[in-house]
């Protein structure tokens, strides 16, 4: 009898959809931690550089105490860093007489000017203390890390030695590289899935957009002249009015349950189809993403295990180490440029080091 009422045939679907729930959490559990890439190491500054962390993590604690949002645009500089050309601190170059730099790529144009200084002001406060022997790749790598932790999601070591990269993307290769928010999750699979990603990868980092804001423009498309009908009325309603034309330059928060928490949430407004871009939404509508999105929301443990993962993964894509490239003694400028001024730079440890 008991059996009989467990299994009435109203509670067979969900009893179905937990079991399914559940297999596939099974499936998607099983996030390995990414090895280090050759030349990078998870002791790498022990000995040069032993403060490296607290510095970094200290600092962010202040700059997060006054402002959360500043977490979002560290953590979305390293994805972009990463994703084009690898991570190799390309994004923070100033352009030069070779050209616009990759921070004037459309993309680019809605990275924090703020997170690219306090990038900088790490950078300074980690040679001061160590010499010039951290790369800028690392610090954003850090900070990116930091970003992440202190909003409240999930805490990880990262493998380190990155070196800076001498050249910076063209406007046509950032745009190769980093996705519309317009982009359905084909593209989105093809595209990440060609740097190495899976699917779940790509559902996890996509969880990045828990925190932080968004301008009108970069989803308006599915506001005017209609409504996107993936897009729940209620959501479109509140937008029209946060966006009351195609082209205002308004922002928004891309996580309306918990815009400055690092969680599970963002899986939860996909559900509730309230996900800002074509690109997250579609995650949820597509067959081969829909349970991956649906077993983050419902286990907010298994997403920071899979973001994590993928986290690690990304901040290794292409990296730069040992002899190639340098460590910059400015994060928007590489080392050649300032040949004739390197003896005037700000500590003497800078001399000692001349040769990175
Ligand atoms: C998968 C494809 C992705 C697309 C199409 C995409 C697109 C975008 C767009 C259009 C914005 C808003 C820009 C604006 O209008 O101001 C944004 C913001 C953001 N993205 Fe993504 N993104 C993607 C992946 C990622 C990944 C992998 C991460 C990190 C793991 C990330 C982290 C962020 C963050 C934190 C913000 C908020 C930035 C801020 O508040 O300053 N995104 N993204």
């Amino acid at each position: 009898m008991a059996m009989a009422n467990i299994f009435k045939a109203s509670t067979i679907p969900t009893f179905i959809f937990l079991l399914l729930l559940s297999c596939n959490t099974i499936i998607i559990s099983h996030a390995q931690t990414p090895a280090p890439a050759p030349g990078l190491s998870y002791t790498f500054y022990r000995t040069t550089c032993p403060q490296l962390e607290s510095i970094i993590q200290q600092n962010l604690r202040t700059v997060f105490a006054s402002d959360i949002g500043q977490a979002a645009g560290l953590l979305r500089l390293h994805f972009h860093d990463c994703f084009v050309q690898g991570c190799d601190g390309s994004v923070l170059l100033n352009g030069s007489a070779s050209g616009p730099s990759e921070q004037d790529a459309p993309p680019n144009l809605t990275l924090r000017a703020q997170a690219f200084a306090i990038i900088e002001n790490l950078r300074r406060l980690v040679h001061n203390a160590c010499g010039r022997v951290v790369s800028c790749s690392d610090i954003t790598a850090l900070a990116a890390r930091d970003a992440v932790f202190l909003s409240g999601g999930p805490n990880y070591s990262l493998p380190l030695g990155r070196r800076d990269g001498l050249t910076f993307a063209t406007r046509n290769a950032t745009l190769a590289n980093l996705p519309p928010p317009t982009a359905n999750t084909s593209t989105l699979l093809n595209s990440l899935g060609q740097k190495g990603f899976t699917p779940t990868d790509v559902v996890a980092l996509s969880g990045g957009h828990t925190i932080g804001i968004s301008h009108c423009t970069s989803f308006t498309g599915r506001l005017y002249p209609t409504r996107d009908p993936t897009m729940d009325q209620t959501f479109f309603n509140n937008l029209r009015i946060t966006c009351p034309a195609i082209n205002s330059t308004n922002t928004t928060f891309m996580d309306i349950r918990s815009p400055n928490v690092f969680d599970n949430r963002y899986y939860v407004d996909l559900m509730n189809r309230q996900g800002l871009f074509t690109s997250d939404q579609d995650l949820y509508t597509d067959s081969r993403t829909r349970s991956i999105v649906t077993s983050f929301a419902v286990n907010q443990t298994l997403f920071y295990q899979n973001f994590v993962s993928a986290m690690i993964k990304m901040a290794q894509l292409s990296v730069l180490t040992g002899t190639q490239g340098e460590i910059r003694a400015n994060c928007s400028r590489r080392n050649s440029n300032d040949l004739f001024i390197l003896p005037t730079m700000e500590n003497d440890q800078d001399e000692k080091l001349a040769s990175y």
